[in-house]
C-alpha cells in the first residue's frame, strides 16, 4: 500500500524534531505530544503571527492580550456549565476491555450522523444495529457519560478545581477588570494564547486530537444592537467565504456555497457583522499560511450540535489528506458567559455603554494551534519537485530562516563560514540560523529543504576573494551572489515575505 501523506508528515515530524509523543520512551497514555526543537520554533512563529494579525494590527477595535491561569476553581466551571454538561458517551468491550467513544464508533461503523443523541439512544442504536468492538468483535456494554475535564485537588481539597477546558473562561473572569483598567469601550476584544485540557476518550491522529492542546482565542464584546459592526467591516465585506450550509448537510452534501461576507449577513446566514468579520479575516490569514480558500469551508453546525445559548457556530474546516477537520471554531455566544458568571459569582458583570446598562454579546473565534501546525505541514509538503521532499512553509512560519554552508570541509572555508554564522547569530535581529558542514552540498540542500529552511548561504572560494556568498532560495532553487554585509537585512526581510496578500 502506498504510504499515506499523514504517515510521511508524522515520520518527518519524528525524524526532524517537529513533534513526538510525550514520554515515548515509556508506555505513556495517548493524546499528549511534545514539540521538538523545530516544532517549538514553528509554534512560536505561528503564535507571533496570529498575535500580529488579530491583536497588534487590529484597527477595527482594541484587542487586549491576557495570560490566565491553567487551573480554574470548581465554581467557575460549575457556572459555565462544564461541570454538568461536558462529556462524551463511552462504552467498553466485554471481551477485550477496550473503551470507545460511542458516537464515533457508530459513525464509523454505520456512516450515521448521531450528533445530539442521548446516551440511551446511542446504546439502542448499538444494540439494534449490531455495532461491535472493531478490535475483537466483542459485545459492547457499560454505556456511560465520560466527563472531559481533568479534576484537581488543590491543597488537598476534594474536586476543588479543574485544568481549564478552554482558554475562554479566563477572559470572562477578567472582563470587569479589563473594562475598568483599560477604559475599554464596546466593541473590544480580549485575546489569549495558552494550553487547554480535555480528557478525551480516544485521542488519535497524532496532534489532531490531543488531551493537552493550545488555543489562540478572542472573545469580542459588543453591544447587541450594534448593527454597523466593526469599523473595518467594509474592507472585508467583499471577501468570498465558503459556507457548508445546514440544508446541504441535511441532504448529505459536501458542497459549500460561496458568497461575500457582507451578503452572508444580509441574507441572514451569518448572524452578525462581528462574526462575519472574523470569517473573512480567517480566509485571508490561512491563505497567508499556505492553505488556499478552496481547501477551507465554514461548516454551519447543525442545531443539535450547537450549544443551546449560541446564536450560530461556524467551524472553519480544512481539507486534510484524511478528510475535513475543524481548525477554528467560530461561535456567537451572545450574553451567555457573562450572565452565568454574574449569577455564579454574585458580581454584576453588566457595564454602562453610553448610558445604557447592558451585558455585552460575544463572538468568539477559537484557533487550535497544533491542528493548524499540522495543516500547514500537510499543505506545504511537496514531492516530485526535487529528488527529495520539500517543505514549502510560509516564510514567516519556517523554523529556520537560513542555513550556512562552507562549500567544502576545508579550514579556510569553514572558518569563514563560521564567522558568517556567528555574526548572524549575534545580530540584534536574532535570526534563527544553523551551520552545516557535513556531507555533500547537495545533501545539505536536501536536509534544509526537508524542514523548509528559507535560504541556504554558501561560502566558497570567491568569498575569500571578495566577501560575497551565494544565496539559494528554497522555493525556486535559484542562486544569487550577495555581499556578506547585506546578508542580515536580506534574510530578515525575506522572513517577513508574505505570499497571497
Ligand atoms: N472556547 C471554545 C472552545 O474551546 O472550543
Amino acid at each position: 500500500m502506498p504510504e499515506q501523506l499523514t504517515d510521511k508528515i508524522v515520520q518527518l515530524a519524528l525524524r526532524r524534531g517537529f513533534f513526538n509523543p510525550t514520554a515515548e520512551i515509556y508506555r505513556a497514555p495517548a493524546g499528549f505530544y511534545d514539540l521538538g526543537p523545530l516544532g517549538a520554533l514553528v509554534k512560536s512563529n505561528l503564535v507571533s503571527f496570529w498575535i500580529d494579525e488579530f491583536v497588534r494590527r487590529e484597527t477595527s477595535y482594541e484587542v487586549f492580550l491576557i495570560d490566565g491561569s491553567l487551573i480554574l476553581p470548581y465554581d467557575v466551571l460549575k457556572a459555565s456549565g462544564h461541570v454538568d454538561k461536558f462529556s462524551d458517551p463511552k462504552a467498553s468491550c466485554k471481551s477485550c476491555g477496550r473503551i470507545y467513544r460511542v458516537d464515533q464508533l457508530i459513525e464509523e461503523a454505520l456512516g450515521l450522523k448521531v450528533e445530539g443523541k442521548s446516551l440511551e439512544e446511542l446504546e439502542q442504536i448499538v444494540k439494534t444495529r449490531g455495532v461491535r468492538c472493531p478490535h475483537c468483535r466483542g459485545e459492547l456494554s457499560d454505556f456511560r457519560e465520560h466527563h472531559l475535564m481533568f479534576k484537581l485537588s488543590v491543597g488537598g481539597a476534594e474536586e476543588s478545581a479543574f485544568l481549564r477546558p478552554e482558554t475562554a473562561q479566563n477572559i470572562f473572569l477578567n472582563f470587569k477588570r479589563i473594562t475598568y483598567g483599560m477604559r475599554a469601550k464596546l466593541p473590544f476584544g480580549v485575546a489569549q494564547v495558552g494550553k487547554s485540557f480535555r480528557n478525551e476518550i480516544a485521542p488519535r491522529q497524532s496532534v489532531i486530537r490531543l488531551r493537552e492542546f493550545s488555543q489562540m482565542e478572542i472573545e469580542l464584546f459588543f453591544a447587541p444592537n450594534d448593527e454597523r459592526g466593526p469599523r473595518g467591516f467594509e474592507e472585508v465585506a467583499d471577501t468570498e467565504i465558503r459556507i457548508l450550509t445546514r440544508e446541504e448537510q441535511l441532504h448529505g452534501g459536501e458542497e459549500p456555497i460561496e458568497l461575500k461576507a457582507g451578503d452572508a449577513v444580509a441574507e441572514g446566514i451569518v448572524p452578525n457583522r462581528f462574526l462575519a468579520y472574523y470569517l473573512a479575516k480567517e480566509v485571508r490569514f490561512f491563505k497567508l499560511l499556505g492553505i488556499p480558500p478552496e481547501n477551507t469551508r465554514f461548516r454551519h453546525l447543525l442545531p443539535e450540535e450547537t450549544p443551546h445559548y449560541s446564536g450560530g457556530n461556524f467551524d472553519l474546516e480544512v481539507k486534510f489528506s484524511f478528510g475535513w477537520k475543524e481548525i477554528v471554531g467560530n461561535a456567537y455566544r451572545r450574553d451567555y458567559d457573562l450572565t452565568v458568571h454574574s449569577r455564579g459569582s454574585g458580581e454584576d458583570l453588566s457595564i454602562d455603554n453610553n448610558g445604557v446598562k447592558m451585558i455585552p454579546h460575544v463572538v468568539e473565534p477559537s484557533f487550535g494551534v497544533e491542528r493548524i501546525i499540522y495543516a500547514i505541514l500537510e499543505h506545504s509538503y511537496r514531492e516530485g519537485e526535487r529528488d527529495w521532499p520539500l517543505l514549502k512553509l510560509p516564510r514567516i512560519i519556517s523554523p529556520i530562516k537560513a542555513a550556512i554552508f562552507p562549500l567544502l570541509d576545508r579550514e579556510n572555508l569553514t572558518s569563514k563560514a563560521l564567522d558568517v554564522y556567528y555574526a548572524l547569530k549575534r545580530s540584534r535581529k536574532a535570526i534563527p540560523v544553523y551551520y552545516d558542514d557535513r556531507g555533500s552540498i547537495g545533501r545539505r540542500y536536501a536536509r534544509a529543504d526537508e524542514v523548509g529552511v528559507n535560504l541556504c548561504i554558501t561560502i566558497d572560494y570567491q568569498t575569500l576573494q571578495d566577501d560575497t556568498v551565494t544565496v539559494r532560495d528554497r522555493d525556486t532553487a535559484e542562486q544569487a551572489r550577495v555581499k556578506i554585509s547585506d546578508l542580515e537585512d536580506l534574510i530578515y526581510n525575506d522572513m517577513f515575505r508574505l505570499e497571497g496578500v
